[in-house]
């Protein structure tokens, strides 16, 4: 493999070679380097609210079962079968004590063991030939969640998912735990893009100087209470642990009238009082900014916007999005777009709620359309050869020096954690590839060799098979 020193130097001072969006090498260093390790986003806890609740969802070629057991543990399983490797769960989503494999029908609990073998006796000589107890699905090496947001992670000895997320937690509160239950889902749509996953996350993570140029057909229909577009300037940047995003500005007024402002119910708001720190309610109400897109690195965002969803009314309301770049190849990525809604708001707001995510993003929201056409265009340039030749500049908000060209937001001006400016810059853009560059650059030790017969996932002894709900696969 060539030695990539020199591109991730570049990368670091905010120069990228052009290469990076559509390079087949280092999607591969990716794939070795920085999905190996990373924390990533899988499902939500409210995607599997009951025993033998599932979903199965990938991370680059693996596919795990995001399952919920009988204990009420949250597991991620992967779908592979311990015997001749089919992939014993093929349907997306659905309930199942049992996973049953199709093709000879070992059959396993929703924790991952093993406890159905047909013909054992004849074909293995029962117990005594091949002992099933101790034989389960392999475990995805780390899992942890935060605020419900299930993750997991391809180190067994990644840190702890707290640490990785450091004060971008801060941030994520705003859009997973509104009230003292949290979120619920719907979806998630998925689609593919001819892109390279890393330009929508970078996308997410800061760049408000799009929208005026991207996005002006969508304001100028009116579909925003702000006219226009350039006000994304006066929003602040954040970058905190390992995320960043933008925020809007909000007119003067203070903590119930701006959230009011951005269409929250007075029910709802009373409940983020309750829930929110004094900080958390201060970036709104006394610094008066709303948080709007978010990136977690490294394939992680968060949408939060309010349009108006009825033609002809002032009203607006918000909707919230998570979603997943998930790669496919250097160039080409699956986009995993939910719609988040608090799960004690009031039932009319979640559905206009979701009809503003609908008429916004999702496959075939109208700010996706825009963006999409974009980064397929930049993946398909970046292929050439003299995209090799070619530095992109992403310095904006960065001198020749390297020093930043607004000032740091002070306590006073702004009661969040992390590195926060108004106006337009790159600087969360050259974090999230920084960290990126960082990961590229340090080898990884050989993946742990797993052995038939451990338990890693030491669950309770088996307590009878108990009433068998349809199992996971056919026959
Ligand atoms: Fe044989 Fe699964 S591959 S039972």
């Amino acid at each position: 493999m060539a030695d990539h020193h020199g591109v991730l130097e570049d990368v670091r001072r905010g120069m990228i070679p052009a290469h990076i969006y559509n390079d087949k090498e280092l999607f591969e260093l990716e794939k070795e380097r920085l999905f190996s390790r990373s924390w990533l986003f899988v499902a939500h806890e409210s995607e599997v609210p009951e025993a033998g609740d599932y979903v199965v969802r990938r991370v680059l070629e693996d596919s795990f079962i995001i399952s919920r057991d009988e204990q009420g543990q949250v597991r991620a399983l992967f779908n592979m079968c311990l015997h001749r490797g089919m992939q014993v769960c093929r349907a997306e989503m659905g309930n199942a004590s049992h996973f049953r494999c199709p093709y000879h029908g070992w059959s396993y609990r929703n924790d991952g063991r093993l406890v159905g073998l047909p013909f054992h006796k004849e074909a293995y000589g029962g117990e005594e030939g091949f002992k099933k107890k101790g034989q389960t699905l392999l475990p995805a090496p780390s899992l942890a969640t935060y605020n419900g947001l299930i993750f997991i992670s391809m180190d067994p000895d990644a840190e702890p998912l707290e640490e990785f997320l450091g004060d971008f937690k801060f941030y994520l509160d705003y859009y997973t735990k509104q009230s003292a239950d949290g979120i619920e889902l719907r979806g998630p749509q998925r689609w593919r893009v001819k892109a390279n996953w890393k330009i929508g996350a970078e996308n997410f993570a800061g760049d408000m100087y799009h929208t005026p140029q991207t996005h002006t057909s969508v304001v100028e229909i009116g579909l925003f209470r702000e006219p226009k577009a350039e006000k994304r300037k006066d929003g602040t940047t954040y970058w905190a642990g390992n995320g960043g995003g933008t925020t809007y500005k909000l007119p003067e007024g203070g903590l119930e009238e701006r959230l009011r402002y951005v269409g929250y119910p007075d029910e709802m708001i009373a409940r983020m009082k309750e829930q929110w720190t004094q900080e958390q309610l201060d970036v709104v109400g006394k610094d008066g900014f709303m948080i709007s897109a978010a990136s977690l690195f490294p394939n992680m965002s968060f949408v939060h916007n309010w349009p108006r969803v009825e033609e002809g009314s002032d009203e607006v309301l918000p909707f919230i999005s998570i979603r997943v770049w998930q790669p496919i190849s250097e160039n080409e990525t699956e986009v995993l777009s939910w719609f988040a809604v608090d799960k004690n708001a009031p039932e009319e707001y979640k559905a206009l709620s979701y009809k503003a995510y609908l008429m916004c993003f999702g496959s075939g929201g109208m700010f996706e359309q825009d963006d999409v056409e974009n980064w397929v265009s930049l993946t398909n340039t970046a292929a050439g050869s003299m995209a090799r030749r070619l530095l992109l500049n992403s310095r904006m908000g960065m001198l020749e020096n390297g020093e930043n060209v607004v000032e740091a937001l002070s306590p006073e001006e702004y009661s969040g954690p992390g590195a926060t400016r108004v106006g337009y810059s790159e600087y969360n853009q050259r974090e999230l590839l920084r960290r990126w560059a960082d990961h590229l650059e340090r080898p990884v030790e050989a993946a742990a060799q797993v052995h038939v017969g451990s338990d890693p996932v030491q669950a309770p002894p088996a307590a009878g098979s108990g009433p068998a709900r349809p199992a996971c696969g056919s026959a």
